[in-house]
């Protein structure tokens, strides 16, 4: 195989931050995928239409002349989040769903929801407009191992609020565990999930060869190596339910390579061609262009994209680090090593 033909790919989840940051981020997503999803964890965060309409702009502005990116906004949840709300996103035609961040799970959650009861009505708007919720997916209870707050998440959060709202659509973002995979293979239609390459590709040894490595340290944090199994089983089973969300999070080199390292994986330039990766190594590239391409805007309720992307067999060395915000730059996932895939437009 030297050539790899899909339709256009989306990616189902990213962050891309605003300003500075915002400029120098976007054109890789927007030279892989024709659409995004896009985080809402800035500070303040994307709270209201309002909010999203005007980062939606500044996103638009960004791009380079000639693109043609789709973003496709999403709102924070917060206790407060009041039902009228749900009301305006559906009139809108850009918002195309809330994110849950429990208080305190990851970066600039701190607004986030500290009790889902608060959301009830809220949720319950959503189910009725066909709006998706997107969660993050851990528990915050700090008597919760770190690697058992996505399991817990499922049994305290995701399960009874899908009793409680069968209805509501919901995609379980960036699934880590065999419980996660395992949950939302047997759930109905109404739920999906994404999957990030890094957690495709490594296991959680990959954060302490050698010494600790933060350019591997993301969250919901990288799992035991039977995890990582689960979840390529669950990416190239070619259910519909599981599609590409990379999570690619910027963070400047010197706020991760410090005493307390910011949590995230850079992938946006080489997104498809690490997928491509896993898919190969597991003998599955056929099933690359569903995940990539078909099953997330098949969930979202979004046409297909017409276009087709290119990625050609090719040995090619990442760089150590690419320009970012200031001159510590941005270390790339997989930095300095050699790629199998090269995306060709
Ligand atoms: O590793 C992560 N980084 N996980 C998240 O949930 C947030 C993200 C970020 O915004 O940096
Ligand atoms: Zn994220």
């Amino acid at each position: 195989m030297t050539e790899i033909k899909i339709t256009a790919p989306d990616d189902w989840h990213l962050h891309v931050r605003d300003g500075a940051a915002l400029a120098a981020v976007l054109p890789a997503t927007a030279k892989q995928f024709a659409r995004a999803i896009i985080m809402p964890n800035l500070r303040p965060p994307v709270r209201t239409v309002a909010e999203a309409a005007a980062y939606r702009q500044r996103i638009l502005e960004a791009l380079p002349a000639g693109s043609a990116f789709e973003p496709l906004m999403t709102l924070y949840l917060t206790d407060t989040t009041p039902p009228e709300e749900i009301v305006r996103v559906k009139e809108s035609s850009f918002v195309k769903a809330l994110k849950l961040y429990p208080a305190g799970a990851t970066t600039n959650s701190d607004a986030g929801v500290t009790d889902l009861a608060k959301c009830d009505k809220t949720l319950e708007k959503m189910a009725e407009l066909g709006i998706p919720l997107l969660t993050h997916g851990e528990v915050t209870d700090p008597a919760v191992d770190v690697f058992d707050r996505e399991a817990r998440f499922i049994e305290r959060v995701m399960m009874p609020l899908r009793a409680r709202l069968p209805q509501l659509k919901v995609v379980f973002e960036h699934i880590t565990t065999r419980e996660a995979a395992q949950y939302v293979s047997e759930a109905d239609a109404n739920v999906g999930a994404t999957l990030t390459p890094q957690h495709l590709l490594y296991n959680r040894n990959e954060i302490f060869k050698g010494g600790i490595r933060p350019h591997f340290y993301c969250l919901p944090v990288l799992k035991r190596e039977e995890h990582r199994v689960a979840l390529v089983k669950a990416a190239t089973s070619g259910s519909p339910k599981f599609f590409l969300g990379t999570d690619s999070a910027p963070h400047a080199r010197n706020t991760k390579e410090v005493a307390c390292g910011c949590a995230g994986c850079y992938t946006a330039p080489h997104a498809l061609e690490l997928y491509a990766e896993a898919f190969e190594a597991a003998g599955a590239l056929d099933k690359l262009e569903g995940f990539a391409s078909f099953h997330g805007p098949d969930f979202y309720g979004l046409p297909r994209n017409s276009g087709e992307v290119t990625l050609t067999r090719l040995d090619w060395k990442l760089p150590e680090s690419v320009p970012y915000i200031d001159e510590s730059g941005i270390v790339p996932l997989k930095a300095g090593e050699t790629m199998r895939w090269k995306f060709a437009g």
